[in-house]
Parts: C-alpha cells; structure tokens; sequence
C-alpha cells in the first residue's frame, strides 16, 4: 500500500547522504573522542567538524556549540542551567512541553514563571514581555515557530527586549532549524536549541547554541566533554550524522526548497478548504514556517480522522494528547482561544522536503473521504464537547 508522510514535525527521515557520512563512525572509525591515539584523534577531528558545520548555521564561534541528546535536553539544560530558586522566568503558554514541564518543575523549586499568554493567531506579543520583566527576571525563553501550527514568533524583537533590560534570552529553535535563516547574533539570543532528528539527522542528537561567558549549571557531572557543559562521550556517529544534516540544512535554505515545500502545503491547505465544509485553517493569518498546516475539522474528532488517515495510508497528527488516559486537546490551540470541540477537531499535517505534488494530490483524495465518512458514521456535535 502506498504509504505518504506528512508529521514532520514529528520527526523527519535520515536522509542517505547523512546515513552514509556516519556509517563509518560506526565500525572503523569508532573511537572516544577524548582518547589521545589515534582513533580517539580522529572522533576528535569529526566531532570538531560538526561543530564548525553547527557554527556555521548559526553564525556562531564553534566553542559556543554543546552536543547534546536531543532538544528536550538541550530546552532542559538552558532553564535548569540558569534559572535559581528566587529568579524569575519568562516562557509562553505555546512552548513544547520540553519548556513548559521544566519551568513547572522550576517553579516547585522555588523560581518564580511567568507564562504569556498568546493572539487569537498563536503569537507571543513582546510587549507583552516587557511587561512581564521584574528585577529578578533571570531567563526569557520564547520558541521560534510553533511545533504544533507553525506560526513564527517575534524572536528579533523579544532579544532586543531582553539585551535591553540585560535578560539571558533562550530560543527553542527545534521547528525553525533548517526552515529559517537562524543567526544568534542579529536575533541576540544567549542560547538556543535545535533537534537533529526534526532536519533529517539522527534520532538521539541535539544541540545548544550557548553563548560565550554565559554561566550555564550543567545537568550532568562527570568528565570535562563539551567544554564542561555535558558530561558524557560524545556520540560519534550522531554528531557527525549531525553536522550532515545541518549542512545539508544550511544549503536548503537557499535553494529554493523552501518555496517547493511552502506551495506544496498552500496547495494541500486550499485543497482540503475547497473539498470539506466546516474546516479552517489556525494561524492562517501570521506568518508560519513553510511546512506545517493546523486545520481543524468541525465536527468530528481529530484523533479519529488521524486514524482513519493511517488507514488509508497518510501519516498526520492529531492535536490532542493522552493525559491519564483521556485525550486532552492540545495546550497550544487551547491558549489561542481554539474551544476544546474545536482544539479537539484538529490535524497537523507537516511536510519534509521528501514530499512531492503527487503526495499532495494523494492527500486531498483521502482527507475529504475520510472526513465524510467519520461525520457519517459518528457525528460529533460540537456544542456536546465543551
Ligand atoms: C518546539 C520543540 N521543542 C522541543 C522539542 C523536543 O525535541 P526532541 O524530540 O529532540 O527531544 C520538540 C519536539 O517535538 C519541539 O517541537
């Protein structure tokens, strides 16, 4: 059965070229890196390698660059890494839960958070920022587009806020890298964090900008890797599958990828308009990273019509999650003022640069049979759902 995916966002396929730069990590040049023979010299010059290549992207020193296990841990390691009993933080109700599990758990230690709210359009206002800032503040942290709708978030304006009132400023870049131009130093962020696994790298690879002189409380103790930041070998064969990656990120940005991948989701976006009744489109009306659409389904269940999709052959999300074993509609949609019939009603659909017109067009066939279907046999009324 032809099979199209379309969860990006979710995570993204290893790409050959990344697959084949790091196969040889595996077998002949294992080596630890901080061993002083030569296998261990040449894990060092590969992970080094990597490094610049991360630098590169970012328009960063490569000392400012930390290999880390995944954004989860590169999220956990700016807040937990900063922010103290007594300090104050400043995150937004749309942030991944890598962000807001960690500020929660903050906050029962003893941090003060601060957690704003959003637009009708999933958009952090940065006045709304200012505002927020206390003589304690210690950490401004502000997601660069959203996982969950795409909707870029005014990251330019909350660092010039934040180098204004002398804030550290995080940024959790895990959906922008390798789908906008990032550069720490006009976005004047102090750190920032990326996935390897959302840009076509390996699962288990995570990276954070870190900026010089920044006083960052490591999570893990052990040796002395990653400039004292990350106790723990380095993973070789990630890293280098890694710094392919965003190689290969780097040159998407510029070769009109982008612009493929953006009329593609315009296309299936308008198709899926014109085709079911009762289906819009969240944050239609901000900019949004160029793969990723939110569009809800009145009446009927998202997590149904994500099922039914599978069925037939096409990988969406839903944009609820199990909480104790009932679904809960998503945070995000929920902040932005979305009812929980609605928030409930909603897929993500998330393409990689792997998608092609003839995945579009085998979508636009199936959703609106599916979402027929399922109104059919199991209306849901959306005044019953709360
Ligand atoms: C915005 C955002 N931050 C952080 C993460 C966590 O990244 P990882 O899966 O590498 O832990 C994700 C993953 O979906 C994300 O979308």
């Amino acid at each position: 059965m032809k099979r199209v995916y379309m969860d990006a966002n979710a995570t993204t396929p290893l790409v050959p070229e990344v697959f084949d730069a790091m196969r040889p990590y595996f077998i002949e040049r294992f080596g630890n890196a901080s061993s002083i023979h030569q296998q261990g010299q040449q894990a060092r010059a590969a992970v080094e390698q990597a490094r610049e290549s991360v630098s590169s992207l970012l328009n960063c020193h490569p000392a400012e660059i930390v290999f880390t296990s995944c954004g989860t841990e590169s999220d956990n390691l700016a807040l937990f890494g900063l922010v103290q009993p007594g300090d104050h933080l400043i995150t937004s109700s749309i942030e991944h839960h890598a962000i807001l599990h960690a500020a929660e758990k903050l906050r029962d230690r003893g941090a003060e958070v601060t957690f704003l709210p959003v637009s009708g359009e999933g958009v952090v206002d940065p006045q709304d920022v200012r505002r927020a800032i206390r003589p304690n503040t210690k950490l401004i942290s502000i997601m660069m587009a959203n996982n969950e709708t795409g909707a870029i978030q005014p990251v330019t304006e909350i660092g010039r806020i934040a180098a204004e009132a002398d804030i550290y400023f995080h940024i959790d870049a895990v959906q922008a890298a390798g789908k906008l131009p990032i550069d720490v130093q006009s976005l004047r962020c102090d750190l920032l964090s990326i996935s390897g696994h959302k840009l076509h790298g390996p699962q288990g690879t995570g990276i954070l900008y870190v900026h010089r002189g920044t006083q960052l409380e490591p999570l893990f103790f052990g040796g002395s890797h990653e400039r004292q930041r990350r106790a723990g070998t380095e993973n070789l064969a990630g890293i280098v599958g890694l710094g392919k990656a965003v190689e290969m990120a780097r040159q998407v940005l510029s070769d009109g990828t982008i612009a493929r991948v953006a009329a593609l989701r315009d296309r299936l976006e308008q198709g899926v308009l014109a085709r079911v009744d009762g289906a819009g489109v969240n944050s239609a009306n901000t900019p949004r990273v160029a793969n990723t659409t939110n569009i809800y389904f009145d009446n009927l269940e998202g997590e149904a019509l994500v099922i039914a999709l599978d069925l037939k052959g096409l990988a969406a999300s839903g944009g609820s999650a199990c909480a104790s074993g009932a679904m809960d509609p998503s945070h995000v949609l929920r902040a932005m003022g979305l009812s929980t019939a609605r928030a409930r009603a909603c897929l993500r659909f998330s393409l990689t640069k792997l998608n092609t017109e003839e995945d579009i067009d085998f979508a636009l066939e199936i959703i609106p049979a599916a979402a027929s279907r399922l109104r059919e046999l199991a209306p849901v009324n959306a005044g019953t759902l709360g």
